[in-house]
């Protein structure tokens, strides 16, 4: 029987340990606010936003959401995000993405001042995580580390595969798992042979947004699957990787939902305390 790694659980412990920290923040005067910046109204984009400000709530980190409208220029944005950097009271940005097809993503995420990209996303943090050097990571592939590290699986000299080489997820990833000491692959969409290249992994990361893409010929018998995806099919949300095949050959697997997804939130939370601890640096 394939052993559930509980996101949830996870996620709960990130959020008793930042209470304090919190607290104390608050204590001093300096309660951390996350301003979280929703243009339009991208179905999917509002229940994110909605569960990510619900978890600050709930740890006591102040909120604040901004929704301009969907045809707002990308001038007007790189103003708002200028004024939210200059706010002493606002520790987090997090600008929600995707954003609309008129404004330029990469300038506004380059705009938002490095040590409040709680996202992780701003190249200068990108670049820090590279070298190895403190910083704000980004959110879900930390989640997975965590859940890796707190459930004690192990990951140094192991074989991790990851699927998928988003700028988000796979790449961060990567360069994690390399960081505690994996051997470390990533496949993409022009990868000749995926499943023989997942078929190597002690631990295989899914992050392709493909429903279901990765079966029972993808997974070593024994291996710890991390399923990333977060795809709605017919109204049901769902991962890229065969629920049975993991249940049928995993040690150990995240579901969805339940796995990865609470972990992005609380990592955005621990983000937003270190942003305003200045604990990141
Ligand atoms: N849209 C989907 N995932 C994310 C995320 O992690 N951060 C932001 N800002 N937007 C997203």
């Amino acid at each position: 029987m394939a052993d559930i790694l509980d996101g949830k659980l996870i996620r709960d412990q990130i959020l008793a340990e930042l209470a304090p920290r919190v607290a104390a923040l608050s204590g001093a005067g300096r309660r951390p606010q996350l301003a979280v910046v929703l243009v339009g109204n991208n179905a999917a984009s509002e229940v994110y936003v909605r569960n990510k400000i619900a978890a600050c709530e709930k740890t006591g980190i102040e909120s604040r959401k901004i929704t301009p409208e969907a045809t707002l220029s990308t001038e007007a944005l790189l103003a708002l995000i200028d004024s939210l950097n200059r706010d002493p009271a606002v520790s987090g940005i997090l600008v929600q993405l995707p954003l609309p097809p008129q404004i330029d993503a990469s300038r506004v995420l380059d705009a938002i001042d490095p040590d409040k990209d709680v996202d992780g996303f701003h190249p200068l943090n990108a670049g820090k995580l590279l070298a190895g050097a403190p910083g704000l990571r980004p959110c879900t592939p930390s989640g997975v580390m965590q859940l890796l590290l707190r459930y004690r699986i192990p990951i140094e000299g192991r074989k991790a595969v990851i699927v998928g080489r988003s700028d988000i997820v796979g790449k961060p990833m990567a360069i994690l798992l390399l960081a505690a000491n994996a051997t470390v692959t990533i496949c993409h969409s022009r990868t000749s042979n995926v499943a023989e290249e997942c078929r190597r992994a002690d631990i295989l990361v899914a992050a392709i947004g493909r429903a279901e893409m990765i079966g029972e010929d993808h997974i070593k018998p024994g291996a710890v699957v991390i399923d990333v995806g977060m795809n709605r099919v017919e109204g049901r949300l769902t991962g890229d990787v065969e629920p049975a095949a993991m249940r049928r050959l995993a040690s150990a697997y995240t579901p969805v939902p339940g796995g990865v997804g609470p972990l992005t939130i609380a990592m955005l939370l621990s983000n937003t305390v270190q942003a305003a601890e200045g604990s990141h640096r």
